[in-house]
């Protein structure tokens, strides 16, 4: 009985999904250094979307030049890369399966290294354990500038053919770290009560949607727990998500965790060439 509601179709926000099994975002690293779609990267979902996946959610899309996470991150901010996409998307379509890009901004879990010398920004100037540069702290005139850059990627999704967008709001990355309160120091109007710490994603959520429309999903990924000696704990996440809901997030997918908490060498890894040991 359970297992056939797992067939069983569902909608988000009009998007009609055949059946319940999801494929969370992965990092594939397949794709080249300027982000392009390689075959590789089309022919791993094809086999996902041909195995009968309802919905596949993709790695985490950078929004700006500055804003990759690693080597070979998928990005869209750049009109020349829609064509790829929706040669991609429109094959992912001919089996059934619907695809949601997950977009990102890695704040200070990235590297100057993969971001053509640019120093990481974040909420406020605390490092990161792991990677250990000093991140810049955004001024709120390269906040706004960032809420429209997340707008403009909103826009090119859309016009590339995925069927929806899932903001990453997980795993220690920018807007993790807006709402983390061990990450954000500031006593501006972004930092301090809750309200504070949930503006950027309101904003974000409101430019997002302006550029796409009221039917089109955006939903959000949140860690539950941020897995660190002085992390954030359930009862805090569940007052954020029922913020989300109000804001107008059409579904959420819980994760938990920061970078922190693993080891170095993991996540060096993505900043590293292919099979460096
Ligand atoms: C190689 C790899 C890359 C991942 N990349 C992302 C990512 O880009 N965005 C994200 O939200 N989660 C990412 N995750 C987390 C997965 O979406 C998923 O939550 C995690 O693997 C736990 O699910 P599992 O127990 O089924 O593996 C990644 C996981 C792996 C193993």
């Amino acid at each position: 009985m359970q297992i056939k509601k797992m067939l069983t179709p569902y909608q988000i926000n009009g998007c009609e999904i055949k059946n319940r099994f999801v494929v969370p975002a992965m990092v594939s690293n397949l794709c080249d250094a300027d982000g392009n779609l390689t075959k590789e990267f089309y022919e791993y979902h094809r086999a996902k979307a041909q195995g009968g996946w309802g919905l596949i959610i993709t790695e985490d899309f950078g929004v700006n030049p500055t804003g990759v996470g690693y080597k070979n991150c998928i990005r869209l901010y750049d009109e020349k890369q829609v064509p790829q996409n929706q040669q991609f998307t429109k094959m992912i379509h001919s089996y059934g399966t619907k695809i949601f890009a997950q977009v990102f901004h890695p704040g200070r879990q990235t590297n100057a290294s993969v971001n053509g010398g640019a120093q990481p920004v974040a909420a406020s100037t605390i490092p990161d354990a792991a990677n250990r540069q000093v991140p810049h702290q955004l001024t709120v005139n390269e906040i706004h500038t960032l809420v429209k850059q997340f707008g403009n990627t909103a826009r090119l999704l859309k016009e590339a053919g995925y069927d929806g967008i899932e903001l990453h709001l997980a795993h220690g990355y920018l807007l993790a770290g807006f709402l983390s309160l061990r990450q954000n120091r500031r006593t501006d109007e972004y930092g301090g009560n809750l309200e504070n710490r949930l503006r950027i994603v309101r904003e974000i959520y409101h430019e997002m949607r302006r550029e796409v429309g009221l039917n089109f999903p955006i939903t959000a990924r949140i860690s539950t727990v941020e897995d660190t000696i002085d992390g954030r704990k359930f009862p805090e996440t569940m007052a954020i998500i029922k913020e989300l809901e109000k804001i107008g997030f059409d579904g959420l997918s819980l994760s938990n965790s920061e970078y922190t908490p693993y080891t170095p060498e993991i996540i060096s890894s993505g900043f590293t060439p292919r099979g460096y040991t």
